[in-house]
């Protein structure tokens, strides 16, 4: 029977089993004592869960800065070196030879009765500027490279564009960063150069109206120009035109000074005024020697009238930061090539004109 007294039963279960199966009596195994209880070692501190820094976003794609800004063009630097007048040399006529070149119609304009004058060969050699009727210099060899890329220009956009982006594309503003850059002296010699081209009328513009210089240093006498016809004091710019002796080239005066020139250059009227001077005669390329881009407000205005600018570039003056500021103020102007003026170094030591320069003298 087996026992289920409250007594027995209050045994450990093991008890209660040795009751039940008899084997209290059996042989006890030896039992290891357990090894004393030790403080756990410290548990290794686990590693913070440091999250990974979240990339920041990649950036947006930001251009670098343009040198040029869009849609405009900057063609190849020419390079124009330095004159000693020395290189200059007087002698017997000998005419440049001419290339054709067609930009219109086959249709010259007669030219309003106008003022005439002489040009001064003495100030041009003085100047070191080309004289026309000498031989060919390096530096009119320089300057037909120059004419060439803009009369190339002309002719692109007076065949592809409107009538009035080709009577615009002849109209090109002589510009550089600063003064002293040779304005000047490249508007006169590309006029000059221009001039010896068959079939074209060229029309040099003085429009640096606060230091108007065109007129002395070419020896011709003064009258009035474009600041007194935007002013209205003179009804018609085609009359206060000088014709030279020299063929195919005429100057049109800066005008009587005035502090609103840069206003009167930004007017409508102005506008039509200056459109005039190229759809007069579809054969005439205008040349305007303009005050410097970072100095003076009338060339960012004046690069709103025109088709082309020549930015002339000072070989060792001008600065790269220059040269971008004065592209950005001239960006109204969708074709602008570059000139470096006044370069002694020649990558290979050769100049332009060289071949020439054996024969001519
Ligand atoms: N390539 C060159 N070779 C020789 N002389 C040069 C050359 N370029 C410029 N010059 C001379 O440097 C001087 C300054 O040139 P120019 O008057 O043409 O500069 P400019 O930019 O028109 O100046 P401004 O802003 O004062 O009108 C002039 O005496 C000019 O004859
Ligand atoms: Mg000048």
């Amino acid at each position: 029977m087996n026992d289920h007294s409250p007594r027995r039963l209050r045994g450990s279960l093991l008890e209660r089993a040795a009751g039940q199966f008899h084997y209290a009596d059996a042989p006890r195994l030896p039992v290891e004592p357990l090894p004393p209880l030790r403080a756990a070692e410290p548990l290794p501190a686990a590693p913070m869960f440091v999250p990974e820094p979240i990339a920041a976003p990649e950036p947006a794609f930001v251009p670098e800065p343009a040198f040029v800004p869009e849609a405009v063009f900057v063609a190849e630097p020419v390079f124009v070196a330095p004159v000693a007048v020395e290189d200059v040399v007087a002698a017997p006529a000998e005419s440049e030879p001419v290339e054709e070149l067609e930009l219109g119609d086959a249709f010259l304009a007669p030219e309003p009765e106008a003022q005439s004058g002489v040009i001064d060969r003495a100030l041009l050699r003085e100047g070191g500027m080309i004289v026309p009727g000498a031989p060919i210099t390096p530096l009119a060899e320089e300057f037909r490279m120059v004419k060439r890329q803009l009369l190339t220009t002309a002719r692109a956009v007076a065949n592809q564009g409107t009538a009035q982006a080709g009577d615009r594309a002849r109209m090109i503003l002589v510009c550089s960063a600063h003064p002293d850059e040779g304005k000047t002296f490249c508007a006169i010699n590309l006029a000059l150069s221009m001039a010896a081209e068959k079939d074209m009328e060229i029309l040099l513009v003085d429009a640096d109206f606060a230091k108007p210089d065109i007129l002395e240093r070419l020896g011709l006498p003064g009258g009035p120009g474009l600041l007194d016809v935007l002013g209205g004091s003179v009804a018609d710019a085609e009359a206060c035109i000088i014709r030279t002796d020299v063929p195919q080239l005429s100057v049109l005066p800066a005008g009587t000074r005035t502090n609103a020139d840069t206003e009167l250059l930004a007017s409508d009227r102005a506008r039509a005024i200056l459109d005039g001077l190229a759809s007069a005669n579809p054969r005439r390329i205008v040349i305007f020697d303009s005050p410097p881009a970072l100095a003076a407000s009338p060339a960012s205005v004046l690069a709103f009238h025109v088709g082309q600018a020549m930015l002339v570039v000072r070989a060792d003056k001008t600065t790269e930061g220059d040269l971008r500021e004065a592209v950005t103020t001239l960006d109204a102007c969708e074709h602008i090539q570059l000139i470096l003026n006044a370069v002694s170094f020649q990558p290979g030591g050769r100049r332009f004109g060289s071949y020439y320069g054996e024969t001519a003298q």
